[in-house]
């Protein structure tokens, strides 16, 4: 699947179970499926979106939480058999889209301190590590690891706003990203 197939749009409560189990497997401790539920009642202060293949199936999904001017990005997730094929970037950038539309002066992140690859995904948005938070994360079996604070300060910065305008076009020279896109 190239990352242009992909259509994002607003998660629903139909959508959460499959969400659930995606984070289960990509993340050390998903949120639970109550939790959802819960984020996706204030619709005012947080965005969460899916990604969906050509044949409905769910194939990532992120989440945006908007405390005062901020936007927090709280969480990003691809499946992994479609994992670096560009969804995590199309997500992104629909979340990036959404900050911008609501008109937030920043945006922010935790992200362990091992994850290359959210980092790498991260550095291509111009989000520019601010500090650590040692031993943030506490995975059931007890084990700690710090995280790095990302953030994008300002949102008129032309790297930020070249990623969030071209993510996931390359793959297919932009014709069905402009076709399938509805966020
Ligand atoms: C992080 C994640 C969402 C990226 O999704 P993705 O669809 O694979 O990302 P993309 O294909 O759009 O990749 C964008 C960039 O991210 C970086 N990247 C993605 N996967 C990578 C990997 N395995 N190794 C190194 N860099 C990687 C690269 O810079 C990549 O650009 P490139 O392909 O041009 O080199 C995905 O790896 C994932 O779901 N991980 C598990 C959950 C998680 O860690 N979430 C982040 C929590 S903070």
């Amino acid at each position: 699947m190239v990352a242009a197939q992909v259509l994002i749009r607003a998660m629903s409560a139909a959508d959460v179970p499959a969400v659930r189990a995606l984070d289960a497997l990509v993340q050390p401790s998903p949120w639970s499926e109550e939790f959802l539920r819960e984020q996706l009642v204030d619709t005012a202060s947080r965005t969460l979106l899916v990604a969906e293949g050509p044949d409905g199936s769910q194939v990532g999904h992120a989440a945006l939480v908007v405390l005062a001017d901020e936007g927090h990005v709280t969480s990003i997730a691809v499946d992994p058999a479609h994992q670096r094929s560009g969804i995590g970037s199309r997500i992104l950038a629909a979340l990036c889209r959404d900050a911008l539309a609501r008109g937030l002066s920043a945006l922010t992140l935790e992200v362990r301190a091992s994850n290359s690859a959210a980092i790498g995904l991260y550095r291509q948005f111009g989000f520019a590590p601010a500090g650590v938070r040692p031993r943030y994360y506490v995975d059931p079996d007890g084990l700690t690891e710090d995280a790095l604070v990302l953030w994008i300060h300002d949102m008129s910065d032309p790297v930020f706003l070249l990623a969030v305008e071209t993510a996931g076009v390359e793959a297919d020279g932009g014709f069905a990203d402009r076709t399938r896109r509805s966020f």
